[in-house]
């Protein structure tokens, strides 16, 4: 596919400030910034509604949005139909389940929001969402982007790890290595100066390879 300006310009990236705006959404009309304020934000697109893939990672989602909370984090879905396909969804899926998606779910039938935030990717699918995640901090920083792709269902476990990871990372100014899951260490910021670089090489409180790799316990 040829990379066109429009596509280009219109991809937000870790560190861009989320794009405002106001939306349909199956709990009434909602301006982004308004739901958004003081809180962490898991926003993700599906393709479509009433397909199993979807039906399977929205579902996961509402089984999860508890766990969510508790973490200061709102949900929201989005996809390319209207709210009246998004309503008889939700309420298929709670009749045949009983899972039921409480969190917001934009009806983006203009593609205004998906247009806004790259999920849309034209060698995918011209017409629908790609399987996006957008983790969006209490400042409206968007700080880790995923994409996934139509016959490919996202991992909650990793989404829900991601989350922590971004959150255990601003409490304790560390880093998190490979795989880092809760209760694991973390890497201490590496020195900057021959001196802090010295203190890292004579401490002896942090697990060390050398001293621009050091964990401890947090
Ligand atoms: C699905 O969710 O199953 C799906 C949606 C769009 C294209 C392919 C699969």
């Amino acid at each position: 596919m040829q990379t066109t300006i429009e596509t280009a310009i219109t991809m937000p990236r870790i560190g861009d400030q989320a794009p405002d705006f106001t939306a349909v959404t199956t709990t009434g009309k909602l301006t982004f910034s308004d739901y958004a304020k003081d809180s962490w934000v898991v926003m993700f697109s599906h393709p479509a509604d009433f397909t199993p893939v979807c039906t399977t990672e929205m579902s996961a989602f509402a089984k999860e949005a508890d766990w969510f909370a508790e973490r200061g984090t709102k949900l929201m879905g989005l996809s390319i139909d209207s709210v009246h396909s998004h309503l008889a969804w939700v309420n298929n899926v709670r009749e045949k389940t009983g899972v039921y998606m409480e969190f917001p779910i934009i009806a983006d039938i203009d593609m205004k929001v998906s247009k806004l935030y790259g999920m849309l990717h034209p060698g995918e699918s011209a017409t629908a969402a790609v399987r996006a995640v957008f983790f969006i901090d209490p400042k409206g920083v968007i700080r880790l982007i995923m994409y996934y792709p139509m016959n490919v269902g996202r991992n909650m476990h990793e989404i829900k790890r991601a989350l922590v990871a971004l959150q255990t990372s601003d409490e304790s100014k560390c880093a998190m290595p490979i795989d880092w899951r809760p209760g694991d260490k973390a890497i201490v910021p590496p020195p900057k100066t021959l001196r802090e670089m010295d203190e890292r090489i004579a401490n002896t409180e942090y697990e060390k390879i050398d001293f621009y790799l050091a964990k401890k316990d947090i």
